[in-house]
């Protein structure tokens, strides 16, 4: 490549932009009322849509693991971009069907993709926006042409059925993106996406058994040690705080000077309370804001592709549309990036 090629634009991008192609997102059959809920846990309707706007959610049926979700929305996106395959496939997930290998290999070969890259993102509820960012590095460095993107979770694996403030949140689901080499003014390209991660909170969203810390430790878990925790209340305020940073510098990298300039806002479905505090700090009105956790709950990060591919397919978020995207979660880890919608059939 040239020098003249190999440097940067007057945006200090490099290389090809990755832009979206297709979308796809599948929900297992299952679901969970927040009645079914109160039947075996000390809560109830009316907290739990109060607390967190969730009225249901899907689940897996017992024997399915993430890998199946993931190769149904893979395939549905790939429909969707309805072009030619792709040559990497990331799958963020916090559920992998096993610790190792990757759970992403096998998603290819099921798809009909065996023998092109694949590997998994661990950055769980910021997966995707992990994942977006890695597939446009993988494109801009000409590693990949086109990248298929899965972000797919089975949270209700790893969550404590015991547990009332983790088992009325967290749920089942996966979306995907495909992406291809393009320009960066075009509809779909993705925008710079904005990163962040805070090491030292690492304890308040965890599941502690199951790794070499433990292993190595020569001590047994104790009994409930193998599932997800999250301290809520102080996960909600650094939430709020990150996710609406880091969507103000998103949205100032893609010029972005004000919330008129958002036509809608997607943000990862943790919590409807949260959701509304971080588009009420941004000034975005709700009728810019893209919502499904009221049907699907938090599915981790499959959050962001299913809410696009549902409203996608509903007329909610039309080609053209200037979208704002940001996620939160575990790690702690954030994330937020642009998008001009693009004109595809969500699959
Ligand atoms: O996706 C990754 C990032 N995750 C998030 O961002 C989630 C962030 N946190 C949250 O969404 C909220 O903190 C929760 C929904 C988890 C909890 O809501 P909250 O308003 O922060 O409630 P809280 O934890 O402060 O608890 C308030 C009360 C407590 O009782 P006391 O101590 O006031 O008597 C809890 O024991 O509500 C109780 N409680 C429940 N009551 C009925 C907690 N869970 C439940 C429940 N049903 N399921």
């Amino acid at each position: 490549m040239s020098p003249a090629a190999e440097a940067a634009d007057s945006a200090g991008r490099r290389g090809p932009a990755a832009v979206i192609t297709g979308i796809g997102a599948y929900l297992p059959p299952d679901i969970v009322t927040n009645d079914d809920l109160a039947a075996r846990l000390d809560t109830d309707d009316a907290w739990i849509r109060s607390r967190t706007g969730i009225a249901r959610r899907h689940v897996i049926t017992p024997g399915m693991a993430t890998s199946d979700l993931a190769v149904e929305a893979g395939r549905r996106a790939l429909e969707s971009a309805g072009e030619r395959l792709p040559d990497a496939v990331v799958l963020a997930t916090t559920t992998p069907d096993r610790p190792c290998p990757a759970t992403a290999p096998e998603v290819a070969g099921r798809l009909g993709l065996g023998g092109v890259a694949a590997f998994d993102i661990a950055a769980v509820c910021t997966g995707f926006l992990y994942g977006l960012a890695t597939a446009a590095g993988l494109i801009a460095s000409g590693a990949a042409e086109r990248v298929l993107l899965i972000a797919a979770d089975a949270f209700t694996t790893i969550i404590d059925p015991a547990d009332r403030g983790t088992s009325v949140i967290f749920a089942d689901g996966a979306g995907a993106v495909v992406l291809r080499a393009g320009t960066h003014q075009e509809p779909g390209a993705v925008g710079r996406v904005v990163l962040g991660s805070d090491g030292g909170l690492s304890d308040l969203i965890e599941v502690p058994a199951g790794g070499s810390r433990s292993r190595s430790s020569g001590v047994a878990p104790k009994a409930g040690e193998e599932y997800f925790r999250m301290r809520g209340r102080e996960t909600y305020r650094h939430a709020v705080t990150r996710m609406t940073a880091a969507s103000r510098a998103a949205a100032a990298a893609a010029g972005w000077a004000t919330a008129d300039d958002v036509d809608r806002f997607a943000a990862h479905q943790a919590n409807a309370r949260i959701l509304s505090a971080v588009a009420q700090e941004l000034g975005v009105p709700a009728s810019r804001r893209l919502s499904n956790i009221e049907n699907v709950g938090n599915t981790g990060a499959a959050s962001i592709p299913l809410l696009l591919a549902q409203s996608a397919a509903e007329g909610a978020l039309l080609p053209g549309h200037r979208l704002l995207l940001t996620a939160f979660g575990g790690g702690l880890a954030w994330g937020a990036t642009t998008v001009i919608w693009p004109d595809i059939k969500a699959g």
